[in-house]
C-alpha cells in the first residue's frame, strides 16, 4: 500500500495506473475505520484494479457546534483496517492542501433533498460534503466509488450531483453493517457511555418492527412515522430528532407507502446524534 499526503503525489500515482488502462476503484472517508468501511473497501478491491482510500475529516461539513475537534482520528488503525482489505493507495490529505488559503468554491445540490431530513438539523452540511467529493472525485477520477447505505440522504445527494454536473463515475451505495444486536456501524458510536450503548439498539429495532407492519400491509406514512417516534422516544436516554418515510431516490415525502420506500432516523443519545435507516420494497 502505498501512503500519499498530497493531491500531487496522488496525482502522479493514479496517472501512472490510467497509463496502462487500470481502473480505479475509490472509497472516501473520514477515518476511524470500521467492518462498515471495510465493507466498502472489500467490494472496490472486487471490482477495479486499483483501489484508493481517502482519509479526510472535511472540516465543512461540520457545522459550528458540531464535533469537528472532537472526531475520532486513529490513522494506525486505519492503515492496518486498509491493508488487509487491499488498498492500494491510502490518501491522507491535510486541510490546507484541500482547502488552501483563498478557497472559495463550493458545490451545492439546491432543494429539498439537501434541506429535508439530515439537511433541517445540519445547514451547510451537504454543501461541504458535495464539495470535497467532488474534489476527490477530480483527484481521483474513479471509475466507481462506494458509500455506505446508512447514509441514505448522502448517497441520494452525490447522486443528485454526480448526475447533475455529468461526473463520469459509478455510484456504488453498500448495505449498512451491524453490530450484532442491530445498531448500525458508524465511528460516532464510540462516544456512547455504555448505557446509551445498551439502548441504541432500540433505534433499529422501531426500523426493524415498522418494515415487518409494512410488509404485513400498513400504508400509512403518518401513523407508521408516529408508531416509531413512540418507539423511539420510550428509549431512555433516547431523543428523536426527525422520523421520515421519503422516497429513496428522491426523498420527497409520502403520504402512502408506495415503491422503494425509505425510513429514515436522526436521534440523539445525549449528545451524540446517530442516524440510521431501512429500505422496503412495496
Ligand atoms: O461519509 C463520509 O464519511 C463523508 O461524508 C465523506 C463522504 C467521506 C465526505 O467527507
Amino acid at each position: 500500500m502505498q501512503i500519499v499526503h498530497t493531491k500531487a503525489q496522488l496525482r502522479v500515482l493514479l496517472k501512472q495506473a490510467r497509463k496502462i488502462g487500470q481502473s480505479v476503484g475509490f472509497v472516501p472517508t473520514m477515518g476511524y475505520l470500521h467492518a462498515g468501511h471495510a465493507s466498502l473497501i472489500h467490494r472496490a478491491r472486487q471490482e477495479n484494479d486499483v483501489v484508493v482510500v481517502s482519509v479526510f475529516v472535511n472540516p465543512t461539513q461540520f457545522g459550528p457546534n458540531e464535533d469537528l475537534d472532537a472526531y475520532p482520528r486513529d490513522p494506525d488503525k486505519d492503515m492496518a483496517l486498509m491493508r488487509a482489505e487491499g488498498t492500494d493507495i491510502a490518501f491522507f490529505p491535510s486541510a490546507d492542501d484541500i482547502y488552501p488559503a483563498g478557497y472559495a468554491t463550493y458545490v451545492t445540490v439546491e432543494g429539498p433533498m439537501t434541506q429535508a431530513l439530515c439537511g433541517r438539523s445540519r445547514p451547510g452540511h451537504f454543501r461541504g460534503v458535495t464539495t470535497v467529493v467532488s474534489k476527490l472525485f477530480h483527484l481521483t477520477t474513479p471509475d466507481r466509488a462506494y458509500f455506505g447505505q446508512k447514509d441514505a440522504q448522502q448517497v441520494a445527494v452525490i447522486r443528485q450531483m454526480v448526475s447533475d454536473l455529468d461526473f463520469d463515475v459509478q455510484i456504488v451505495a453498500c448495505p449498512i453493517v451491524r453490530e450484532p444486536d442491530g445498531l448500525a456501524l458508524s465511528s460516532r458510536n464510540t462516544y456512547l457511555s455504555e448505557k446509551q450503548r445498551a439502548q441504541a439498539s432500540g433505534i433499529s429495532r422501531a426500523l426493524f418492527e415498522a418494515r415487518e407492519m409494512i410488509l404485513a400491509g400498513q400504508r400509512d406514512a403518518t401513523l407508521m412515522t408516529d408508531h416509531i417516534k413512540k418507539r423511539i422516544t420510550a428509549i431512555d436516554s433516547a431523543a428523536v430528532d426527525y422520523v421520515s418515510i421519503v422516497d429513496a431516490r428522491t426523498l420527497a415525502d409520502l403520504d402512502t407507502l408506495i415503491g422503494e420506500v425509505l425510513i429514515a432516523v436522526a436521534v440523539k443519545m445525549g449528545r451524540t446524534r446517530l442516524i440510521d435507516n431501512i429500505r422496503v420494497e412495496v
